[in-house]
């Protein structure tokens, strides 16, 4: 099948995000809380260079004011809501997949896809917050017992259901990665007003969330290709599953 391609409580540790390699510490922690395999983070930096940095066109980098307490607090909870939403999308696809391609065997590919692109996102985040040292949402437990039953559900409710959840979950998340691209987009500009430039690591950050928030929106057109819209009653289903989103992010950004 042809699937086209478009598409604060704020911990002491966090207060170091993005700051250089060598402030990084081991991931063991965050291993440990989330319960789940993160990647090692990169090998931290033993010396700081002894020539000036360069930024990536390699000419010299303008000197960077730090982060404020506000920037740093905004970046530690996008990415902790990121990663809870990742694990969510995962887990939703975990248990639709078996009950949607029994029924419609010729959806395999299409269910292999997204969910092989949420584990992509899931294994980003998990990496960005044990290299930060960001703490992971409380409510992960909670999210991913919610998470699993609202794939399950929505898949016994049949396709329709089950694609009508793809395109409610993805339409909130498609919106939150465009307000945090917006924010970061904002602290650049500001950082360019400051007279410094905006790093290599938050640039990075940018083209991360924008790629991802493409294959989110990939995911929502491939749902609606698929009949989401034929879901009854398809108000009240992607809805309520809206409400449902909105109200994760909202608590995980926060607890
Ligand atoms: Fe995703
Ligand atoms: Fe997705």
């Amino acid at each position: 099948m042809k699937i086209p391609l478009r598409h604060s409580m704020m911990s002491r540790s966090s207060a170091r995000l993005f700051r250089p390699a060598r402030h990084i510490c081991s991931s063991s922690g965050a291993k440990r809380a989330l319960g789940t395999s993160i990647p090692k983070a990169a090998t931290p930096a033993t010396s700081p260079s002894p020539s000036p940095p360069t930024n990536p066109e390699g000419g010299e980098a303008r000197p960077r004011r730090p982060l404020t307490k506000e920037e740093r607090e905004f970046l530690s909870s996008a990415l902790r809501v990121n990663q809870a939403g990742e694990l969510a999308a995962t887990l939703i696809y975990t248990a639709q997949t078996p009950l949607v391609t029994r029924s419609d065997p010729h959806l395999k590919p299409l269910m292999k896809h997204m969910y092989d692109q949420e584990v992509g996102h899931f294994d980003t985040f998990n990496s960005l917050i044990a290299k930060h040292r960001v703490r992971p949402t409380a409510m992960y437990p909670l999210w991913s017992v919610l998470s699993a039953g609202l794939g399950w559900g929505t898949a016994m409710m049949g396709r329709e259901a089950a694609m009508a959840c793809t395109e409610a979950v993805e339409t909130e998340i498609g919106d939150h990665y465009n307000g945090q691209i917006r924010s970061l987009l904002e602290m650049a500009d500001r950082m360019e007003r400051g007279g410094g430039g905006m790093g290599p690591e938050l640039k990075e950050l940018v083209g991360t969330l924008r790629r991802i928030r493409d294959e989110e929106l990939e995911h929502l057109d491939h749902a609606v290709e698929h009949d989401a819209k034929k879901a009854e009653p398809h108000w009240l289903l992607t809805g309520f599953i809206r409400l449902g989103c909105k109200g994760a992010i909202y608590a995980s950004e926060r607890v």
